[in-house]
């Protein structure tokens, strides 16, 4: 069932667990996570990145591919279609496109700029009933491009920005996107406290950057506020891993075992195993 992400991040943060977000980037991805999605009774958000988006030709394909295969698929739970890291121009493509729900990342606009045009977009997509989720404090790492510095984010300017009526903030913590580097330091709690005392205790967080960060630090920043916590790389890193191991194998060439089919199941089957792992660990199994 295609919905926005307000309601179901509004009941995690009220439940104190959170909603997973997994990023994807062709059929095989979204079929697993809308079928562990159902299996496990929970919510989920499909994210997806622009450059995801352009790799498979585009946000109405995207659209379009989800909406049926929720459809075709009979999936029963709430499921947001997302644009993850959404620039200016990329929001208004996935509102155009049919998406549920966008964030406006303007964390490296000046803070003036970022909550004029945050402003905008709560505009907007209120009127369409979609959700919007924006970002302060640029989460740091590399993601399709989009290279951030991992700064922590300044809790008076969240609360401009979730002033303005946005259903989710993400707030720099000290997280970053992909494998975490043997020398950092660990999620920032001191800065997710003052973000939650400051904006409120009702304004679902989003934690980005969720591959690596060590199972008791996710679940302590949920306790705090965090309803929504992104997961990328991992799934990435686990279909990858399978796959390897069954060409390695020699599987490909035994019989039709080269059938992509055949091929991309291992890897399928490693996304679905890893998102059951998060959503145990996020708290939403049964709470679609
Ligand atoms: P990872 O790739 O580190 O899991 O981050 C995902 C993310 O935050 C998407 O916005």
């Amino acid at each position: 069932m295609l919905v926005n992400a307000a309601e179901m991040t509004k009941k995690a943060r009220e439940g104190h667990y959170a909603v997973g977000q997994f990023n994807i980037n062709n059929l095989e991805w979204t079929k697993a996570i809308l079928l562990t999605a159902e299996e496990m009774k929970s919510p989920v958000i499909l994210g997806v990145s622009e450059g995801a988006g352009k790799y498979m030709t585009g946000f109405s394909t995207v659209a379009a591919m989800v909406k049926a295969m929720d459809e075709s698929l009979g999936i029963t739970v709430p499921v947001a279609l997302h644009l993850d890291h959404g620039t200016y121009a990329g929001c208004y493509k996935c509102i155009k496109a049919g998406f549920t729900s966008i964030m406006f990342d303007g964390s490296h606009f000046p803070i003036e700029e970022n909550v004029e045009k945050t402003k905008e977009l709560v505009n907007v997509t209120r009127q369409l009933g979609m959700s919007l989720e924006a970002e302060v404090g640029a989460i740091g790492g590399e993601e399709d491009g989009v290279i951030g510095m991992g700064e922590c984010a300044d809790p008076q300017e969240c609360k401009r920005i979730a002033d303005l009526g946005v259903d989710m903030l993400a707030a720099g913590i000290g997280n970053i996107h992909g494998v975490y580097p043997p020398n950092w330091k660990g999620l920032s709690f001191e800065t997710l406290q003052a973000v939650a005392d400051t904006v409120g205790h009702d304004m679902p967080l989003v934690l980005h950057g969720g591959t690596g960060i060590p199972d008791d630090q996710v679940k302590k920043a949920i306790s705090m506020g965090v309803s929504k916590v992104n997961v990328n790389t991992e799934c990435q890193l686990v279909f990858a891993a399978a796959t390897r191991e069954y060409i390695e194998a020699g599987k490909d060439k035994v019989g039709k075992g080269f059938d992509p089919r055949k091929l991309l199941l291992p890897g399928t089957e490693a996304i679905k195993a890893k998102v059951r792992e998060k959503m145990e660990i996020f708290g939403s199994v049964g709470k679609a």
